[in-house]
């Protein structure tokens, strides 16, 4: 199935040659999401040497794979960061996510990337959410947030129950050619930006980060990746989901300009978009953890619940993306223990996170406090804070390190494998994680994440293998798409038909 999101499908490509030599610079960025390459602008632009180097191409992990709405407030509701931290750090969340919001369109100016102010509504379809948006309200009004409350919201949504939050002038943008048109300005301010560069070894301690055609020596390294490359300690706080989206021609009547966010059984998150002269419904839902749950599943079931909403209609793209929740409600951002800088814990909201993440980063980079920074910092975690949610949704990674090594229920012979099947199979008392391509070849490689050692599961939409415990994932061959193994998974050439 093609996944390409429609950001990616109708936004110009980027330049940026794979790094080809040995090279030194003051910083290094891995990863060319919004946060690694709005870092790079931002260091450029200051006069230090920057190097960014990403597995793929520009915008093709989360950024290029988001809803492209940016806002204030955060996902999970700002009335959960008062009550775990304040009335006053709520309204920090507010102004720093405000000023991020600031940044990204003084940069689409000169740019083609469908900036626009909008408002962003949120509304339940259940009684018990109507509730907790009512608390929402008051919560963001408190923050300072130009908030006010509807009755209504406009066809062909699904009806409120209760009222609609509407917060007032936010955005949304193409994500996608918003990154690469800041790449291209970071490339002008003398970054050197390299895509299909991946990282096969890093040295955090030597400050070495080593592609297989090149090496780049740093003072600083910055691992823009969402999940740090490697063993973090946040990484054990943090539950990794995937969530799926869905854009389809609009037909009939069009919501307009707008951040729809209903909650409840169906939580789901709408906007349109235009490109090529066509009107587009963007649809966002269906979050789950990764690599426990049936991602073919989940994307059915997100066609189904816009085709309810909003009337039959084939989808013309569709993908999914992942992301990091922290134990806390607010992101990870400065170095940790490792030595590295680490941006992470964006939760959905990464887009403008991410824009923060890049301006806290440099100003550490260039030895200036950032108060919001000093917040953020990757070694505050608290339990209190975190919370028994957190505790529980963990329990699921640790479930996974033990059953997966106690059950073989899985297996399956290599011989029955047909063609687009995947399986956990034994092969001489060994297991192995195999697929069989549509036009036959077969891929068998180790079934043990090279992350820490969870069991990896597939993922029939996008023909990976994703690891349940950090989010690592893996291609049929074994090599890394994402999350933080370095190593791929070991490869078995197998003389079996
Ligand atoms: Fe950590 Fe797989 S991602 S064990």
């Amino acid at each position: 199935m093609d996944t390409t999101s429609i950001w990616r499908a109708t936004a110009p490509a980027t330049g940026g040659a794979p790094l080809e030599s040995d090279l030194t610079t003051d910083v290094v960025v891995i990863g060319g999401g919004i946060t690694g390459v709005t870092l790079a602008l931002l260091l450029a632009r200051a006069g230090r040497s920057v190097v960014l180097l990403e597995a793929d191409t520009v915008g093709s992990g989360s950024t290029g794979n988001s809803t492209g709405n940016l806002y204030e407030t955060v996902s999970e509701g700002l009335a959960a960061i008062a009550r775990r931290w304040g009335a006053d750090i709520a309204r920090r969340v507010i102004e720093q996510r405000r000023a991020a919001i600031g940044f990204i369109e003084a940069h689409c100016a000169d740019a083609d990337a469908g900036f626009r102010r909008c408002a962003h509504l949120l509304y339940a379809l259940d009684e018990q959410q109507a509730d907790q948006i009512g608390r929402e309200f008051e919560v963001l009004a408190n923050a300072g947030a130009s908030v006010r409350r509807d009755q209504s919201v406009p066809a062909p949504l699904p009806k409120p129950v209760g009222e609609v939050v509407v917060l007032q002038n936010q955005a949304q943008f193409q994500p996608q050619a918003y990154v690469a048109h800041l790449a291209r300005l970071a490339g002008e301010a003398g970054a050197r930006i390299h895509q299909q560069s991946r990282v096969i070894e890093l040295d955090a301690k030597g400050r070495r980060a080593v592609t297989a055609s090149g090496a780049v020596l740093a003072q600083e390294i910055v691992l823009a990746t969402h999940s740090p490359k490697g063993f973090h300690l946040v990484q054990a706080e943090m539950p990794v989901h995937r969530e799926y989206g869905i854009a389809r021609p609009l037909a009939g009547a069009d919501p307009g300009p707008g951040i729809f966010w209903c909650r409840g059984s169906e939580r789901l998150s709408v906007r349109t978009m235009a490109a090529g002269g066509q009107r587009y419904l963007v649809c966002v839902g269906e979050e789950h953890k990764v690599g426990t749950h049936n991602a073919k599943a989940s994307l059915m079931a997100l066609q189904m619940r816009v085709e309810q909403r909003f009337g039959p209609g084939a989808a013309s793209h569709r993908w999914s993306a992942q992301n990091y929740r922290s134990a806390d409600g607010l992101p990870y951002i400065g170095r940790d223990a490792s030595g590295c800088f680490i941006a992470t814990g964006f939760a959905t909201d990464g887009l403008t996170w991410g824009t923060v993440a890049a301006h806290v980063i440099a100003e550490q980079l260039m030895a200036r406090s950032h108060a919001f920074g000093d917040l953020c910092r990757p070694a505050r975690f608290s339990p209190v804070k975190g919370g028994k949610a957190m505790v529980e949704e963990n329990l699921t990674t640790v479930t996974a390190l033990v059953r997966d090594y106690l059950t073989h229920s899985q297996a399956q012979q290599l011989a029955s494998l047909a063609p687009g099947d995947s399986a956990h199979v034994d092969v001489d008392g060994e297991t192995f994680a195999a697929y069989r391509s549509p036009e036959g070849e077969l891929f068998a490689v180790s079934p043990v994440c090279t992350h820490l050692g969870c069991k990896v599961h597939w993922n029939s939409v996008e023909t990976s293998w994703d690891c349940p415990c950090h989010g690592s994932r893996f291609r049929v061959d074994g090599t890394v798409i994402e999350g933080p193994a370095v190593t791929p998974l070991g490869r078995k050439h197998l003389n079996v038909g």
